[in-house]
């Protein structure tokens, strides 16, 4: 991969996975390598302040994490919907003009769709969607995309199967927009139909002329898959427990999957996993998840240094 001198440029918010082109991603894989492992002090005397208003465990932690090894500073709300002035009726808006004045930049997480757009209207400093609702979560893509050029060399031609809650799951959601960067990349929708993906993502695919399947049943593509992406059902977004009832009948990993899944495929999740990827599965070398895990931490610093820059 080549560096774009062009892509040196900071990014400011990071909102969704649309707004980035291949000379971005390439600066930031670039960066994300060398500073794998790094600790350094390129983002000293900066802070950071990370706004969950819903669970997390690797998206907040390697964030701050990420800030850390850059010499930087972290402080921040989990559980924000209960811990900060939003259960005095304070709204998002007024929230996030504050915290533009207590931090340099601002890593939010929320349940409504559109929050980090309607957050990064009103910042003083650059904000950083950690997922929003069933929207996107970019920055799980660019380490999901990351994870794929390290695990199989290449991110070109790759066909992607993607499983499991493609309708709520934003993490496949924003994957799949950065995939169609790609020459030669192909789609598969593996899901029942309650949970099949967006046609917001689909009508994407097809202006960039993105080969895309929808199937409900994986052993129809599973020859083929170069990475299975599975995902949790996202209990939490469903309103009507019948939907839920038909989403979880949705595909599991088990050790019959892995016996037809190709020797040079890989098996990806942006975790947390329940029970859509059985533990046996996770001693099989194509089991990438907790290496794909780790590589948000030198996605993130990535991320941030290019903010921050
Ligand atoms: C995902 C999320 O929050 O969207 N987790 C993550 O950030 N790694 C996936 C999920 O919650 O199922």
């Amino acid at each position: 991969m080549t560096t774009a001198p062009a892509a040196r440029t900071a990014l400011t918010h990071v909102i969704s996975s649309e707004q980035f082109d291949r000379a971005r991603l390439d600066d930031l894989f670039v960066r994300a390598a060398e500073l794998d492992g790094a600790r350094n002090q390129r983002c000293a005397g900066q802070i950071m302040a990370t706004l969950f208003y819903e669970p997390s465990t690797r998206t907040r932690l390697s964030f701050e994490s990420a800030m850390l090894r850059l010499g930087g500073t972290v402080l921040g709300t989990e559980a924000a919907h209960a811990f900060s002035s939003a259960i005095k009726g304070e709204t998002l808006e007024d929230t996030i003009r504050m915290v533009s004045t207590y931090a340099d930049v601002i890593v939010l997480r929320h349940d409504q769709l559109g929050a980090a757009s309607r957050a990064a209207a009103v910042a003083a400093v650059p904000v950083i969607n950690a997922g929003d609702g069933p929207g996107e979560h970019p920055t799980q893509a660019l380490l999901d995309l990351f994870t794929i050029q390290r695990e199989l060399g290449r991110i070109d031609g790759v066909h992607v199967a993607f499983c499991g809650d493609l309708r709520y799951g934003r993490t496949a959601r924003s994957l799949a927009l950065l995939l169609a960067l790609y020459p030669g990349v192909c789609c598969s929708f593996v899901a029942p139909d309650v949970v099949q993906v967006g046609a917001d993502i689909l009508s994407r695919l097809d202006d960039r002329g993105v080969p895309h399947r929808e199937v409900s049943s994986l052993a129809d593509v599973i020859d083929d898959a170069d990475v299975v992406y599975q995902t949790r059902v996202q209990k939490e977004r469903f309103g009507d427990p019948a939907e839920f009832d038909l989403a979880r009948t949705a595909i599991r990993i088990d050790a019959d999957v892995m016996r037809a899944l190709p020797q040079r495929a890989i098996v990806m999740h942006p975790l947390p996993r329940v029970d859509e990827i059985a533990p046996e599965v996770d001693a099989d070398p194509r089991a990438a998840y907790f290496r794909q895990a780790a590589n948000g931490v030198a996605i993130r610093m990535a991320v941030l240094d290019s903010v921050l820059s």
